[in-house]
């Protein structure tokens, strides 16, 4: 973990909703893998006063990149959207700890602004796993198919039904064989709600579920306390420090 200034090679829209930014990735900070994300703070502004996280999406290891997937929606999102090739980026990473699976199956869910690292953690562990990469929109207008390579080609579901299947992704794997989920793993990102709902399916059909949690992270490194959660055992965890990915049985939700 290292705070470094880095480069935009890339800003691009992919859909209405999603953009992502790519920028120079220096070896000397390690390799970022799935999960782990780093904290931004955008040079020259005073604005967002704090840092803020965001999880990688992808890592060139030849070209030396990295990048991550974003909505715009707020003050730091819409700076970004602006932001062109060539500009400087100030950054703290990589952070947190990654996706991994032990099984044979691996199912990575995501939803909303879930969706860069699955996408990451899919690629990553598909050449080594029997995976499904499973991901969730409102609706067809907001899908990135850009971002989606044939390499992991994705099963959709839409609020509306206006793409892939009517739903959210939990009735999608409600749907799937039982048999899918023997010697499985789940992996998701996205909004609290469809982590919770994902932590009880995967309790139900008895297998493990890795979540990565979303909270707001300040400073990132375990300072400030400021993203604590509740685990079951009564303790408390930070989710930058000791996550972001819980297994979802830990979580008090
Ligand atoms: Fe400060 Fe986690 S963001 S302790």
């Amino acid at each position: 973990m290292n705070d470094a200034s880095v480069t935009i090679v890339q800003n691009t829209e992919h859909s209405p909703t999603f953009r992502e930014l790519s920028f120079t990735w220096d070896a000397s900070l390690g390799r970022p893998r799935a999960g782990q994300f780093l904290e931004l703070r955008l040079p020259g502004t005073t604005a967002p006063l704090l840092r803020r996280p965001f999880a990688f999406s992808a890592y060139d290891e030849e070209n030396q990149t990295a990048s991550f997937v974003y909505e715009v929606r707020g003050t730091t999102t819409q700076l970004l959207s602006t932001m062109e090739p060539g500009m400087p980026l100030q950054i703290l990473g990589p952070l947190g700890n990654m996706f991994h699976a032990k099984t044979k199956g691996v199912i990575a869910v995501g939803g909303g602004i879930g969706l860069g690292p699955i996408l990451y953690a899919a690629h990553q562990l598909s050449p080594h796993h029997d995976l499904t990469l499973v991901t969730g929109y409102r609706s067809q207008e907001s899908i990135p198919y850009s971002l989606y390579t044939p390499s992991c080609p994705p099963s959709i579901c839409t609020d509306d039904g206006s793409a892939g299947v009517k739903g959210n992704v939990v009735e999608y794997l409600e749907s799937l064989p039982q048999e899918r989920f023997r010697d499985t793993t789940i992996l998701a990102c996205g909004p609290h709600p469809m982590l919770a709902a994902l932590a009880s399916f995967s309790n139900a059909v008895g297998c493990t579920c890795l979540v990565s949690m979303e909270e707001m992270m300040a400073c990132g490194i375990g300072a400030c306390m400021g993203c604590v959660i509740d685990r079951t055992d009564g303790t408390k965890a930070r989710v930058c420090k000791e996550g972001p990915i819980f297994n979802s049985g830990e979580v008090v939700w």
